[in-house]
Order: structure tokens, then C-alpha cells, then sequence
């Protein structure tokens, strides 16, 4: 049992810490902190059970270049405490996350990650360009073909540069 919700200030420093143990090094946590400062956040949200924070995903701004005015977002990073793996959290936290940018008007969103796991939510490789690996690098529109005659390059917030 839990729920999902906004990240609020004072959740920050169990945030990170909870990213760091997801991820066993500091740069994803790092990155986070860089993306809030940089007011890059579109959508923080964390899973919490029993008062203890076990998940969180973030949506970051993204651009296109040239710009196609599109609102995109990228996913970076899902994390769920290593022991409450495998339950179901990061499905859920994922599931909110593409709801919550629908609300928002976000056109489409991108993430690099394993195409297997990532293609239950609908998100298929992407012929977009980026700085990142094509087999890993992925997309999910969520205004229908908004992505059909788009060849701009996809570019992640500055935060991501130095990851
Ligand atoms: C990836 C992660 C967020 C998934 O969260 P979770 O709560 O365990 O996910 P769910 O319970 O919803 O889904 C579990 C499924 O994901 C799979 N899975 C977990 N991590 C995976 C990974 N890195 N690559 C591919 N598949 C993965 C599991 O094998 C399981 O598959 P199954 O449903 O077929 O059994 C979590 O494992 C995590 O924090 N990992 C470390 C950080 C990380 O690699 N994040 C993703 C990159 S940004």
C-alpha cells in the first residue's frame, strides 16, 4: 500500500538519498539537484508508504532543435529503493508520470532505459536524434503523430550534460 504524490521541499534530502541507494552513486542524485535549480522540473513525484519515501520520477524539460513547438519531457531518473523492488512501484510511478504530462499538455515524452521494460508503457525506440545510445534512447507520444515528420535533434535540460 502507498501513494503517489508532488515532491515537496521537504522531502528533497530523503529524495536524494533514496535516488542514491536506487542508483548506487551520487549522479543521478546530483543530476536531480542540478535540475531544481536550474528550474528545469516539470513533474517530481515521489511513492510513499508507511511515511517512508520508496520511489520517485522525475520529468524534465526537454527541447527540439530546430523547435517544432512541441512540449516535451524527459524521464530521468525512476528509482525505487533496491528492497521494495519488484512490487509494482516503479509501474505505478511511471503510470502517473504519463498521466500527469498528458494533464499538463506535454505532446510527447522521451527516457533512456531498457526497451524491454519500457515498452509496457508504450514507449517504443526512437528515430529521433540525441547524444545519447539509439538503441536505448526511447519515445511515447502522447499527442497522436506528433512525432510522424519530426527529424529535429532532442535535446535533454542542461543538468544532463554533466552526467
Ligand atoms: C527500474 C526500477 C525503477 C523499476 O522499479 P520497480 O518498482 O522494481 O518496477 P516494477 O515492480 O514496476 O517492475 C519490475 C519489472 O522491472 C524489471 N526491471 C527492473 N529494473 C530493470 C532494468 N534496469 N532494466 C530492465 N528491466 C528492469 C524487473 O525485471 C521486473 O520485470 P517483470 O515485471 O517482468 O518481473 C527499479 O528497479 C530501480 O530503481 N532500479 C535502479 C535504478 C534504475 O536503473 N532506474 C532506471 C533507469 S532511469
Amino acid at each position: 500500500m502507498g501513494m503517489i504524490r508532488e515532491t515537496k521541499e521537504s522531502d528533497l534530502e530523503k529524495v536524494f538519498n533514496l535516488i542514491y541507494s536506487a542508483f548506487g552513486n551520487k549522479a543521478e542524485s546530483d543530476l536531480v539537484r542540478q535540475l531544481i535549480l536550474d528550474e528545469d522540473v516539470f513533474l517530481n513525484l515521489i511513492f510513499e508508504s508507511s511515511d517512508t519515501i520508496v520511489g520517485n520520477i522525475v520529468v524534465s524539460k526537454i527541447s527540439m532543435a530546430p523547435d517544432k513547438g512541441l512540449l516535451c519531457g524527459g524521464i530521468a531518473p525512476l528509482s525505487v529503493l533496491p528492497e521494495n523492488q519488484s512490487f509494482g512501484i516503479g509501474s505505478q510511478l511511471m503510470e502517473s508520470a504519463i498521466k500527469k504530462s498528458k494533464e499538463m499538455k506535454i505532446d510527447a515524452l522521451f527516457l533512456l532505459g531498457d526497451p524491454n521494460y519500457y515498452k509496457r508503457f508504450n514507449f517504443k525506440v526512437s528515430n529521433l536524434p540525441s547524444d545519447y545510445s539509439a538503441e536505448h534512447f526511447q519515445e511515447l507520444e502522447l499527442t497522436k503523430d506528433c512525432l510522424v515528420n519530426v527529424k529535429s535533434k532532442v535535446i535533454y535540460a542542461n543538468a544532463f550534460t554533466s552526467l
